[in-house]
């Protein structure tokens, strides 16, 4: 694992050079991370898992009994934690590796605790700052993938390549299962329904970067795609877009 903590310099950092960065956002279960490895196997890029960033700041907060709504205390607790994510993509079908002080969370942070709790500090603006600031302090130094909600809209606006991927509710239902599943966890199919539809109702209603369809973004519905399809439909549009910024 490559040593990238999450202790940030104080600065904002200016994104200039955005010529190999592609952003991915869109609703839970539409397939996002799925297409953003594989997209960072194909193209050597940076798979930077946004979601996980969130959740394992919950995952902090949660362990050290602070109230989730204590946005000075999270970033306090999290500056003084050793947190490390692995930006390389491995198997597609697991999870961003994840440690904290040494720990492997990968899976802790994945759990329902950190599920319910991820919406309520996710909504904190002073914790997207912060996060914003790291991911943005990535994407300046290496050529990424950055997978989330906002990585289009308020990280990266002037990304190369932004996606929106959306589903309907049926197939999001459907491919988070087969994800629990790949990863030794389940939960009945009503339980994900109705956590999709929760978290879908916070992220799209929340103040401070809501979930949203960023400007010149692509709109791929992948209900009816294949994962195959959609990889291929994305690495076309990035394939121009490249193109077209060479010319
Ligand atoms: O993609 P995920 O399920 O791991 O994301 C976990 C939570 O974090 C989800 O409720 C939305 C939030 N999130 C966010 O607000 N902004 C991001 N860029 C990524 C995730």
């Amino acid at each position: 694992m490559e040593d990238k903590n999450i202790k940030i310099a104080e600065q904002d950092t200016d994104i200039d050079n955005n010529i190999n960065i592609i952003t991915i956002d869109g609703p839970a279960g539409c397939g996002k991370s799925t297409i953003a490895k594989m997209l960072a196997k194909e193209f050597n890029l940076i798979y930077v898992d946004t979601g996980a960033m969130y959740r394992a700041l919950t995952l902090i907060a949660l362990e050290n009994n602070i109230d989730l709504n204590d946005e000075d205390s999270i970033i306090q607790a999290a500056e003084k934690s050793n947190l490390e994510f692995d930006y390389s993509v491995g198997d597609i079908n697991k999870y961003t590796k994840v440690m904290l002080n040494g720990k492997d969370i990968t899976l802790d942070i994945r759990s329902k605790r950190v599920g319910d709790a991820v919406s309520i500090v996710s909504k904190l603006s002073k914790v997207r700052k912060y996060l914003v600031k790291l991911q943005r302090k990535i994407a300046f130094k290496y050529p990424c993938i950055l997978e989330g909600r906002d990585t289009g809209s308020v990280v990266c606006p002037s990304a190369i390549c932004k996606i929106y991927l959306t589903a309907n509710i049926n197939e999001r239902v459907n491919r988070r299962e087969k994800q629990l599943c790949e990863n030794n966890q389940t939960l009945s199919r009503e339980q994900i329904k109705y956590e999709i539809e929760k978290r879908d109702k916070i992220d799209s209603s929340r103040e401070d970067s809501p979930l949203v369809i960023p400007d010149g973004a692509t709109v791929i519905d992948t209900s009816n795609m294949t994962i195959n399809e959609v990889f291929n439909s994305v690495k076309k549009i990035y394939n121009e877009k490249l193109n077209q910024s060479i010319n």
